[in-house]
């Protein structure tokens, strides 16, 4: 087992990570008692692939366990859903005393670490991560929140986990398109403060994708750390934590442009891509290594290019409409090396639109 630790003083958490933990979380939260009575929430797909196993483990350690769901998929990260399981928290009695697990993918553990962060003003809750996107990236820092019509997640709050489980194994069942979700999130981490890592990840890129055990444990373990140390050093995103946007705000407008239809982990990699020529024309990174940050992001499968029938013109807009762009102009996390990134807004229109291909 990989132990790490989030360094936030006295919301500082553990995070755990071993091949077939899922069946182990009774036992640990033995060891670890974070409430009397735990509800686990979980969307149907992973209720039904993973719901059973987790309950089994808390009942085996006679740990008072329910199971609540709701239907899979981003649709359902909004307030009703929300408001709906609140109340079966209150229909079932929930108090203080309890804690919530979010069993599931990153939809679930906003979902669940908003509704622990406000039912009964505050109360325990576990991450239980199932994607690749949610081990290696939204189950750590705290960020929670749903969508609302004007907007994704405009409505959210910080709100540490206590805990935070996370069983590889359970990727086994991930459909191809989500673990490029999550892919791409690892490249990122490479490219925006690790060399080594980004080195370690040319020289697996096979084993990652057979999701060869020892490999995807030390891939996840990498991950959380890093995410973990730039939690520490900027928990609220004033700063240093705007990094983990690197390729977002061009990949948004990518995946806005296409109407959703580009899945999200593909618009980042395209929107990686799309920043490092900026950084390119702009002389603060080589050519050579901006082809090698495409190489590996087109060895795990993932796209590169902007498809030439997305409006170039719509993209625009919605990059200054991001809700991340101060006053109309974006901000752009570039490469300066391969592990080393800056942020900038000082980026003009000709540069983006050459960016766009
Ligand atoms: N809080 C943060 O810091 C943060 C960071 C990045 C992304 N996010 C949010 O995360 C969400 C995306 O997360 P996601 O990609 O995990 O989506 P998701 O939660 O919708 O999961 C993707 C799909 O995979 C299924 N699934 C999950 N684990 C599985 C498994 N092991 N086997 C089979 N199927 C499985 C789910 O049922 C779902 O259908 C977005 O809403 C995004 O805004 C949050």
């Amino acid at each position: 087992m990989k132990q790490l630790q989030v360094g936030l003083e006295e919301r500082a958490y553990p995070i755990l990570i071993k091949e077939g933990l899922l069946s182990e979380i009774g036992q640990e939260l033995k060891l670890r008692p974070i409430a009397k009575r735990y509800i686990i929430i979980a969307d149907d797909n992973v209720a039904e692939l993973f719901g059973g196993h987790v309950v089994e483990s808390l009942r085996n350690a006679d740990i008072p366990v329910d199971l609540l769901t709701f239907p899979h998929g981003e649709a359902s990260k909004n307030m009703a859903t929300v408001e709906k399981l609140a109340r079966s928290l209150a229909q079932l009695g929930v108090d203080r005393q309890d804690a919530l697990i979010a069993l599931g993918g990153g939809v679930t553990g906003d979902i669940t670490g908003f509704l622990a962060a406000i039912y009964m003003r505050g109360i325990s809750f576990v991450q239980v991560p199932t994607s690749l996107l949610a081990q290696v990236d939204s189950s750590v820092g705290g960020k929670t929140g749903v969508d609302i019509p004007e907007g994704k997640n405009l409505v959210g709050c910080f709100y540490q986990p206590k805990c935070v489980f996370i069983d590889t194994a359970v990727l086994k069942d991930l459909p191809r398109e989500e673990l490029l979700n999550g892919l791409a999130e690892v490249v990122k981490y490479g490219v925006i403060y690790d060399s080594d890592f980004f080195h370690f990840l040319v020289a697996n890129q096979k084993s990652i994708l057979d999701l060869e055990p020892t490999v995807v444990e030390a891939v996840v373990a990498h991950c959380c750390t890093i995410k973990a140390r730039v939690v520490e050093a900027d928990e609220r995103e004033a700063d240093l934590r705007r990094i983990l946007n690197y390729g977002h705000t061009l990949g948004h407008a990518v995946e806005a442009a296409s109407n959703f239809t580009i899945a999200h982990g593909k618009a980042i990699s395209i929107g990686m891509a799309a920043v490092n020529t900026i950084s390119v024309k702009k002389s603060l990174l080589g050519a050579d290594k901006a082809q090698r940050i495409k190489d590996v992001l087109q060895g795990f499968g993932l796209p590169t290019d902007i498809p030439m029938d997305l409006d170039r013109g719509q993209m625009k807009e919605f990059l200054k409409t991001d809700k991340k762009s101060v006053n109309g102009k974006p901000f752009f996390v570039l490469p300066i090396q391969i592990g080393k990134v800056i942020i900038t807004d000082d980026v003009d229109d000709v540069m983006i639109e050459e960016a766009f291909g």
